[in-house]
């Protein structure tokens, strides 16, 4: 069955907006996982606009599922994660300042880089994954990092989704059975909702997990989040 990772990033930006503690992000977490969720994801930026490296120590001995942490290694990065030492670390290609990742890994020119950091948070008994797109030949060389998952970006399968199902699948599935042919796990994540994210399941039923933030804490604003979290964990099933 396919895991749900709550990425909690958004309940951070909306604490931070005020400088208290409202709402609480360790008692959401843990609420995410009492209403079912099997993960917390956060994405620690260095500028800490969202989640900050305090958040990260203090979510770490309260959660109770698996906590992912995602990010781009830098050396402040891979210092909190062999510190907090989570289940999973996603590593993200994403600029420090950029707004949300938007392309995964080119792991050609960044191979010697990843397969380092691969075998730093392996020995460390982190598991890795690797965001990458659909590209094929890149999957092959992510496999070859010694990684053990790559998370699919999903974006533009959410982007196409509403045109025409079959046809924004078909790339994901391809890179998906690839994956799988290697051995690697196969994660996904980035702008999956409750609209797409059945359809996707569905076609990829050897997804390990998603990680879901956006759109998950937006819908809970209307919802309320344990009958958000039921929701999307229905559309797992
Ligand atoms: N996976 C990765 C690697 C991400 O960077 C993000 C966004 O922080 C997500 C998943 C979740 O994306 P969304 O917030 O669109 O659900």
């Amino acid at each position: 069955m396919t895991k749900l990772s709550v990425n909690i990033n958004k309940v951070a930006t909306l604490r931070n907006a005020r400088g208290g503690n409202t709402p609480d992000v360790l008692a959401v977490a843990k609420d995410c996982e009492l209403f079912g969720g099997e993960g917390i994801t956060v994405h620690p930026r260095p500028d800490q606009r969202h989640i900050t490296y305090n958040d990260v120590y203090q979510l770490k001995p309260q959660i109770k599922t698996e906590f992912n942490i995602e990010g781009y290694p830098c050396d402040e990065f891979i210092d909190l994660v062999l510190k907090v030492k989570p289940h999973q670390v996603t590593l993200v290609p994403d600029a420090p300042d950029a707004i949300t990742s938007n392309a995964g890994w080119d792991v050609a020119s960044n191979f010697e880089l990843l397969s380092e950091l691969v075998d730093k948070f392996t020995s460390a008994g982190i598991r890795t994954s690797i965001f990458v797109g659909t590209d094929l030949e890149n999957i092959k060389l992510a496999a070859k990092t010694g990684t053990d998952r790559v998370e699919l970006y999903t974006e533009p399968y959410a982007k196409e989704y509403p045109e025409s199902p079959d046809k924004a699948v078909a790339p994901f599935v391809e890179a998906a059975k690839l994956a799988r042919s290697l051995g690697l796990g196969v994660n996904a994540g980035h702008d999956l909702s409750l609209e797409n994210l059945e359809f996707f399941s569905k076609s990829i039923p050897w997804l390990e997990e998603v990680s879901i933030g956006h759109a998950l804490i937006s819908d809970a604003l209307y919802l309320g989040l344990k009958e958000t979290i039921r929701r999307y964990k229905e559309c797992l099933l």
